[in-house]
């Protein structure tokens, strides 16, 4: 049968545009032994994709998109239309990691995207499909690994989470608040800090083009934080080092701000601060603790089916429209999850 799947044709240098990009037509062989066929109902837009639209990406993440090829390991939901594969059957609900195509065979136990990518069966008594890309997937992993194992959240924590009104920020932020801690969130735009207080709850927010963020955050958590999830880097990374009290916690769980920097961006110029409070900067993977998601699902399924948490979906529509999604997304101009409806 033929597929179709976008192709990167050529790297982009700074903000990436849809001349980096084609949609091919391609001959898809029937599964083989082991795989199954799968139309492709939602795929995902992540921003550490931009740093794999990159000759070569930063040492030890995933590898960079080859050119002229389809673009593997980006997380998609789908149904079976074929099986080949024990377990796998027509109509199953599935999850894997070959997206931005509307037909994948994929080979069934074959690892991906560090295990979140391997090809699984979701549960959609649980959520509908697209969730699992999100408020109940790799996405809650994230947060709640974030908060609860890389920043050790702890009783009377005060939590400031950036990005806040995107897909890992609103969760992270709305776990910690639905587990009674005061939380300040950022985001970009006058609409994300109405959506971050109205709507999420949350005790405090600001919008971080407003003035200098450290003074920002000071105005918000007048006697500093305890932890910081950071998504972004850079000035918000040297504003929570300013704010965090003795023994405080940074969740590294990206850098945003850098991913379409051309230059290697600075360092905070205050890092001492680690020293001076005995501080711990911890980075992470959601990959590297599968063996909590089902914990993490559990409790953010549990929010979802009680109506107690707020997610939004940005969706885009066809797949030719996936690198318009991902150029929103990574400049802001969508709210949650992104996801590009394929089918
Ligand atoms: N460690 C892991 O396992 C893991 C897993 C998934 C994601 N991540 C990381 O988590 C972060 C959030 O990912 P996501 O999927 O939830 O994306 P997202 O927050 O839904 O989308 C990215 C958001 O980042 C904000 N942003 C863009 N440029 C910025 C800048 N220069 N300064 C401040 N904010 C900026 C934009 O919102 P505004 O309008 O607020 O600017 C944009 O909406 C990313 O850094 C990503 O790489 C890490």
């Amino acid at each position: 049968m033929t597929a179709r799947q976008v192709q990167l044709i050529a790297y982009p240098s700074g903000r990436v545009g849809p001349e980096n990009f084609r949609v091919a037509e391609v001959e898809l062989p029937a599964p083989g032994e082991g795989e199954v066929l799968v139309r492709n109902q939602f795929t995902s837009c992540d921003p550490g994709m931009r740093l794999r639209l990159r000759e070569s990406g930063p040492a030890g993440y995933f590898n960079s998109f080859p050119l002229n090829a389809a673009m593997d390991e980006i997380l998609t939901v789908g149904e079976v239309v074929e099986s080949r594969a024990e377990g796998f059957a027509p109509g199953d609900a599935v999850t894997h990691a070959w997206g931005w195509r509307d037909y994948a065979v994929v080979k069934a136990g074959q690892p991906s995207l560090g295990g979140v990518g391997t090809l699984a069966h979701i549960d959609t008594s649980l959520a509908p499909p697209e969730k699992f890309l999100g408020a109940v997937g790799n996405m809650a992993l994230t947060a709640w690994v974030g908060l609860i194992d890389a920043a050790e959240l702890r009783e009377g924590d005060v939590v400031w989470v950036s990005a806040a009104a995107g897909a890992v920020g609103s969760l992270a932020a709305q776990i910690a608040k639905l587990r009674g801690h005061t939380v300040i969130g950022s985001a970009g735009s006058p609409a994300k800090v109405r959506y971050l207080l109205d709507e999420l709850g949350l005790d405090a927010a600001f919008d971080y083009h407003d003035g200098p963020v450290g003074d920002l955050l000071r105005g918000a958590a007048p006697d500093g934080i305890d932890v910081y999830f950071d998504a972004v880097g850079g000035d918000h990374l040297q504003a929570a080092l300013a704010a965090l009290r003795p023994w405080g916690r940074i969740a590294m769980c990206g850098a945003i701000s850098e991913y379409e920097s051309t230059e290697p961006q600075p360092g905070p110029t205050n890092l001492f601060q680690a020293v001076a409070n005995n501080l711990t900067l911890r980075g992470f993977r959601a990959s590297a603790y599968l063996h909590r998601f089902p914990e993490a699902q559990r409790e953010l399924a549990g929010y979802l089916a009680e109506g107690r948490l707020a997610y939004r979906e940005t969706i885009v529509d066809g797949l030719e429209n996936a690198p318009q999604a991902l150029m929103r997304m990574l400049a802001g101009d969508t709210t949650g999850k992104t996801l590009v409806r394929v089918s």
